[in-house]
C-alpha cells in the first residue's frame, strides 16, 4: 500500500490530520483502518513533547475522546494521576463496560516504553454499595478505618450513616488488593496483563490486543479444536500457580479470560481470595476449575473438575 499517496498533506482536511503527517513515519505507516486512534494518540504525544521541549508547562489533561462522554468528569479525574505521573497521554476509547467497571484503551507515555495502556475504572455506584463485600470479607486482609491491614479477617467495621469514610476506604482496599494480586502473580509467571499503578478507583496495566481491536475473552471466541487442549492445560498450571501464591481467582470463566493471538490471559482480580483466611476457600477453587472444565468441555476437552480440583488442593497443601 502506498501510504504516502493516500495520506497527501494537501488533502488533509483538518488540523489533527496535518499535525499527524507532520509526525514522520510511525504514523505513516499504520494501516488506514486503525488511522483515526493512532492519530489521535500521536498528535497528543507529539503535542506534549513540543511544549516540554519548548520548556512549556504539561498542559491540562483533557482527553478529546472523553468530550461528549456523560461521565467524563468521573473518569478524568480518576485517570489524572496516571497522566500527571507520564504513564499515559490520552483515552484512546471504551474497550468495554463491565459489571463494576469500564475499561479504557489509553495512549502510553512514550517513556514506559508501550503504546497503550488498559485502564480499568470503577464506578461511583461501587463506592455506594459494596456488592459480595460480606461474601469476601473474611479472607481478605482488612483494612480498618485508618487504612491500616487487620490481619486474620475476623473483625468486622462499624456500619451505618457515619461509616462512609469506611466504606470508601473498604473500597478503595479492595482495588488495591486486586492490584496487589495482579501485582504478585505476574510477578511470579502467571499469565495476567502487567500491573502498571493503581490509585483509587482506577487500576493501569498492559493491554492486550491492538488499538480500536482489544483482545476478545474466551466467551467470545471460537477456538480450533487443537488448541483447545493446550490452553486449558495452561489455564489449569496457571489456576494451581496461583494457589501456590495465596490466591484464588474466585471469578475464573470464560468471561474472564483473554484470547489475543493463540495465548491466554487471566483478568479480573476483584474477587480473588486468600486460602489462608477462608475455611470454605475449597469451595471457590472448585467452582474456578468447574468453569474452566465446563467451557472447554464445549471443545472435546475431557477433565473431571472435582478431581482436578482436589489433586490441586492436595498438592497445595503439601499432602500429594
Ligand atoms: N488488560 C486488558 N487488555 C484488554 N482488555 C481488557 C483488559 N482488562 C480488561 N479488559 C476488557 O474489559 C472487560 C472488563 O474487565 P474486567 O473483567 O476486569 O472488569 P469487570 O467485568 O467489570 O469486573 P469487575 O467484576 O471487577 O467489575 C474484559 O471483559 C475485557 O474485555
Ligand atoms: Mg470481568
Amino acid at each position: 500500500m502506498d501510504i504516502h499517496t493516500e495520506y497527501d498533506p494537501d488533502d488533509a482536511e483538518t488540523f489533527d490530520e496535518k499535525t499527524r503527517l507532520a509526525l514522520g513515519s510511525t504514523a505513516l505507516h499504520k494501516p488506514k483502518k486503525k488511522a483515526s486512534y493512532e492519530s489521535n494518540a500521536d498528535v497528543q504525544r507529539w503535542l506534549k513533547e513540543q511544549a516540554l521541549e519548548d520548556g512549556g508547562v504539561k498542559p491540562e489533561f483533557n482527553p478529546t475522546f472523553l468530550a461528549s462522554l456523560r461521565d467524563a468528569p468521573w473518569i478524568v479525574s480518576s485517570l489524572v494521576q496516571f497522566y500527571d505521573q507520564d504513564l499515559i497521554t490520552d483515552v484512546l476509547h471504551v474497550v468495554k463496560s463491565g459489571k463494576e467497571a469500564t475499561v479504557y484503551c489509553c495512549a502510553a507515555d512514550s517513556s514506559t516504553g508501550i503504546d497503550y495502556l488498559a485502564a480499568k475504572v470503577y464506578r461511583p455506584r461501587m463506592f455506594r454499595s459494596l456488592k459480595n463485600d460480606a461474601i469476601y470479607r473474611q479472607s481478605r486482609m482488612q483494612y480498618d478505618r485508618d487504612g491500616r491491614v487487620v490481619r486474620g479477617g475476623g473483625r468486622h467495621h462499624s456500619t451505618g450513616k457515619s461509616s462512609e469514610r469506611g466504606r470508601a476506604a473498604r473500597v478503595n482496599s479492595w482495588i488495591e488488593y486486586e492490584f496487589q494480586t495482579q501485582s504478585l502473580l505476574y510477578d511470579n509467571g502467571a499469565d495476567v496483563p502487567k500491573p502498571v499503578a493503581q490509585i483509587g478507583n482506577a487500576v493501569l496495566m498492559e493491554y492486550i490486543g491492538d488499538v480500536g481491536q482489544p483482545a476478545l475473552t474466551l466467551r467470545e471466541v471460537t477456538l480450533e479444536r487443537a488448541e483447545a487442549q493446550p490452553l486449558f492445560e495452561c489455564i489449569l498450571r496457571n489456576v494451581e500457580l496461583s494457589l501456590a501464591h495465596n490466591r484464588i481467582h474466585g471469578d475464573l470463566s470464560e468471561y474472564n479470560i483473554l484470547y489475543w493471538q493463540g495465548e491466554v490471559t487471566m483478568i479480573d482480580f476483584a474477587q480473588a481470595v486468600d486460602p489462608r483466611y477462608n475455611p470454605d476457600i475449597f469451595s471457590l477453587l472448585l467452582r474456578d476449575i468447574e468453569r474452566v472444565c465446563s467451557y472447554f468441555a464445549d471443545y472435546g476437552v475431557a477433565a473431571d473438575a472435582q478431581e482436578l480440583a482436589n489433586e490441586i488442593w492436595l498438592r497445595f497443601q503439601g499432602v500429594l
